[in-house]
C-alpha cells in the first residue's frame, strides 16, 4: 500500500527518518553512549583486516563503510563489486573477517563471494534487510536493517539503513580496538541518534529540489562530484538517476575531474557537487570553479556554511541543515534520491519497476 504517496519510492524515502532510526536503535544504546553488545563470531580487535563485498547500492554503502572502519577504528577495508571478487581470487588473510551487504539476501553474485569466502575459512557478517534470505542464512552473524519490506526497485530506505548500521558498526570496532575514548564513543552515538530529525528536515525542501529536477530533466548527462565519503555518494546519486530517469549519469570523485571528466564539462552537463563545508570543502569548491570556468552548471548540495563559503554562482543551491561529520552521508543521501525521483516523475518513466531492472538479481 503507497499510502498517500504517488510510488512505493517516494513512500520508502519519506519513511527513513523512522527506519534510521529504529536501525540505530538495534545497535546503539542511547542511555550510555555506547554500541549494544552483538553475537560476533570474530572479535574486531583481533581481526587485521575486513573483507567487504556487495552489488550496486549496497556495495556503495559499503564504500562508505570503508571509509568509516578505516577512520574511526583504524581497520583496513578491502572492498570489491561481489561480481568482481568472486573471480579474481584475492589472497585472503587468517585474521580477516568478511562482511556482506545485501537488501535482499539473495544477490548471486554476492552470494557467491559468501561462498568463496567461507571456503577460504573466514569468518562472515551479513547486513541484510530480509533476514530470511539465503545469504541471512548463510551466514555467521546476521547484522539486519530495519528498513521493512523495501518494493520501489531503486534502493533509498535499506541503503540509508545500511549506512546506519555500518556507522554503528565501525563505532564497535572503534571501542573493541581503542581507537576512541568513551568520551568520543558517546558523542558519535549522539551525534547518530540525531540523524533521524535531520533525515525529517531534508524531507522537507521537497519543493526546491522538484524544481531542480524539472531542470535536469531537460538534460541528456549529469556529472555528481563528491570528495572522502561524498565520493560514494556522488556514485549512488548517478546510479539512481541512471536508473529511474535513464538520464546518463557518472559519479566521480571531485579530485578526479581533472584527470578526465572535465574535458566533458559545457553548458549542456549539469553538475551536481555534493559538499558539506567539511575540513575539504575548500578542496571542493576549486573543482567547482574549474566547472563553472568551462560554463559548467552547478547545483550544489551542502550547508549554511557551505553556502557562504562557496564563491562560485550555482544554478541553484540546496542548503541542507548543518550536521555532524559521521551522519553527513546519512543525511545527504535523501536530497540525492528526491532528485532522482522528481527527475523521473518529469521524465514519466514507471518510477518503481523501471525498465530491464529487477528487485533481486538472483542469476549472475
Ligand atoms: C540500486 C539497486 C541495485 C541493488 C543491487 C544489490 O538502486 O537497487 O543496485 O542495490 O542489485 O541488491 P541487494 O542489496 O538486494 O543485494
Amino acid at each position: 500500500d503507497k499510502g498517500n504517496h504517488r510510488h512505493f519510492m517516494e513512500k520508502e524515502i519519506h519513511e527513513q527518518p523512522e527506519v534510521i532510526s529504529h536501525t540505530l536503535a538495534h545497535y546503539l544504546d542511547f542511555a550510555n553512549g555506547t554500541s549494544k553488545p552483538l553475537d560476533l563470531p570474530f572479535d574486531f580487535a583481533r581481526i587485521d583486516r575486513l573483507a567487504i563485498s556487495a552489488c550496486g547500492t549496497a556495495y556503495l554503502s559499503g564504500l562508505i563503510g570503508k571509509y568509516w572502519f578505516e577512520r574511526f577504528a583504524r581497520l583496513p577495508v578491502d572492498i570489491d563489486i561481489a561480481s568482481e571478487f568472486r573471480y579474481r581470487e584475492m589472497p585472503l588473510s587468517k585474521n580477516a573477517a568478511a562482511l556482506f551487504i545485501s537488501q535482499s539476501g539473495e544477490t548471486a553474485d554476492t552470494l557467491a563471494s559468501l561462498r568463496y569466502c567461507r571456503s577460504q575459512g573466514l569468518l562472515i557478517g551479513a547486513v541484510v534487510n530480509v533476514r530470511e534470505s539465503t545469504i541471512a542464512r548463510e551466514s555467521d552473524v546476521t547484522l539486519p536493517t530495519l528498513a521493512g519490506p523495501e518494493i520501489g526497485v531503486a534502493s533509498t530506505k535499506a541503503f540509508t539503513c545500511q549506512l546506519s548500521v555500518l556507522a554503528s558498526l565501525a563505532l564497535k570496532a572503534a571501542e573493541a580496538r581503542g581507537t576512541v575514548s568513551a568520551a568520543e564513543a558517546k558523542a558519535m552515538v549522539r551525534q547518530l541518534a540525531e540523524a533521524p530529525r535531520f533525515a525529517s528536515q531534508v524531507l522537507k525542501l521537497d519543493a526546491q529540489i522538484e524544481k531542480v529536477a524539472r531542470e535536469l530533466s531537460h538534460y541528456k548527462h549529469v556529472l555528481y562530484l563528491g570528495r572522502d565519503t561524498n565520493f560514494p555518494l556522488a556514485m549512488e546519486g548517478a546510479l539512481k538517476l541512471k536508473e529511474i530517469s535513464y538520464i546518463h549519469a557518472e559519479g566521480y570523485a571531485a579530485g578526479e575531474l581533472k584527470h578526465g571528466p572535465i574535458a566533458l564539462i559545457d553548458e549542456n552537463m549539469p553538475v551536481i557537487v555534493i559538499a558539506p563545508h567539511d575540513r575539504i570543502f575548500e578542496k571542493t569548491v576549486s573543482n567547482m570553479q574549474e566547472v563553472a570556468a568551462r560554463g559548467g552548471k552547478i547545483i550544489l548540495i551542502t550547508d549554511a556554511k557551505g553556502a557562504a563559503h562557496s564563491t562560485v554562482n550555482t544554478l541553484e543551491t540546496i542548503v541542507l541543515p548543518d550536521v555532524p561529520e559521521i551522519i553527513a552521508p546519512i543525511v545527504y543521501a535523501l536530497p540525492i534520491q528526491m532528485l532522482a525521483y522528481f527527475t523521473a516523475v518529469f521524465m514519466g518513466t514507471d518510477v518503481d519497476q523501471p525498465r530491464n531492472l529487477a528487485k533481486s538479481v538472483t542469476v549472475e
